[in-house]
């Protein structure tokens, strides 16, 4: 019986699983499999690093990260960088200090500038912002197996560019399979071979795409790997509770239950 249940449940999921993929939300959101996904996994130190690079190289002449400090890319769990590095990293922005009242370059501690361009969002949070998945009716099933989509969107926002665009009130548009509407303002950052990277790691635009959204990921939760581990944490103990529970419930009742069944079952007269 239990089984028969066990199977019907879970042929269910698969069900809803599916039928979540082929409603595919607003946009199309191709699905990636990204290193910090499952209660596991972990940024990949090499590729924070690359995306970092397409960050700088390519989205920050027009995107900010305000919200993120720069002495973070030092931390382990995300890109890692030597020290001297991400000071160096640092001086590279010029930032307007209030108190001088002039421009300075930027120090480790504060944060990375803000957009450049007035209608192009600030990228700190973008990852958690958008969702590239929704489950059927809000049940919430593809986000439990795979996640938000956040940087999946990103990915598939980067590379669904169709070539096609039009003009609206004196903007121009550009068709994109991924953003809502069909349509956005951003004309395509990237075309291949946009940044070159020290190790030779390839460098086509699904390439770096990956590479950038999976750097927008940690920007948006640094601290994913600990919530995971927690959560990881938090499942074993739990489990480990639930059987002690068993195990001394079954211990309180046994002298009431153990009665009963002499009551009922005829056992020899002693
Ligand atoms: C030339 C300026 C420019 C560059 C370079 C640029 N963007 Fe954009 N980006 C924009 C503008 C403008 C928008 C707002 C588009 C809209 O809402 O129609 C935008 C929007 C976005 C969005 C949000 C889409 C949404 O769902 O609202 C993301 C994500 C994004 N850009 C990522 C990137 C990444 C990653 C890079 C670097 C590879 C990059 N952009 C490079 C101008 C730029």
């Amino acid at each position: 019986m239990f089984k028969r249940i066990a199977l019907s449940a879970a042929a269910a999921l698969c069900l809803t699983g599916t039928a979540a993929l082929a409603a595919g939300g607003a946009g199309k959101v191709k699905d990636i499999d990204f290193s910090f996904e499952g209660p596991f996994g972990t940024f990949d130190e090499n590729q924070l690093q690359r995306g970092l690079q397409v960050y700088t190289e390519i989205c920050s002449s027009c995107h900010g990260l305000k919200f993120v400090p720069i002495r973070t890319l030092s931390d382990a769990g995300g890109p890692h960088l030597p020290e001297d590095q991400m000071r160096a990293y640092a001086e590279f922005y010029e930032i307007y200090d209030a108190e001088l009242d002039d421009w300075r370059p930027a120090k480790p501690t504060d944060h990375f500038p803000e957009s450049l361009l007035e209608n192009a969002p600030d990228l700190s949070l973008m990852a958690k912002a958008r969702a590239g998945f929704s489950g059927p009716y809000g049940t919430g099933v593809n986000q439990l197996f795979k996640g938000m989509g956040g940087p999946e969107y990103i990915y598939s926002l980067l590379t669904g560019y169709t070539g096609e665009e039009k003009e609206e009130a004196g903007t121009i548009l550009y068709e994109n399979t991924a953003f809502p509407g069909g349509w956005i303002s951003m004309a395509p950052p990237l075309w291949g071979e946009d940044v070159d990277f020290n190790d030779g790691h390839a460098n086509d635009i699904s390439s770096i795409s990956k590479d950038v959204a999976s750097f927008l990921m940690w920007t948006a939760e640094p601290k994913m790997m600990d919530r995971q581990f927690s959560g990881l944490v938090g499942f074993i103990m739990l489990s480990v509770l639930s059987v002690l529970l068993y195990l001394t419930n079954k211990k309180i009742w046994a002298p009431i239950k153990g009665k009963n069944k002499s009551d009922t079952v005829a056992t020899p007269a002693e």
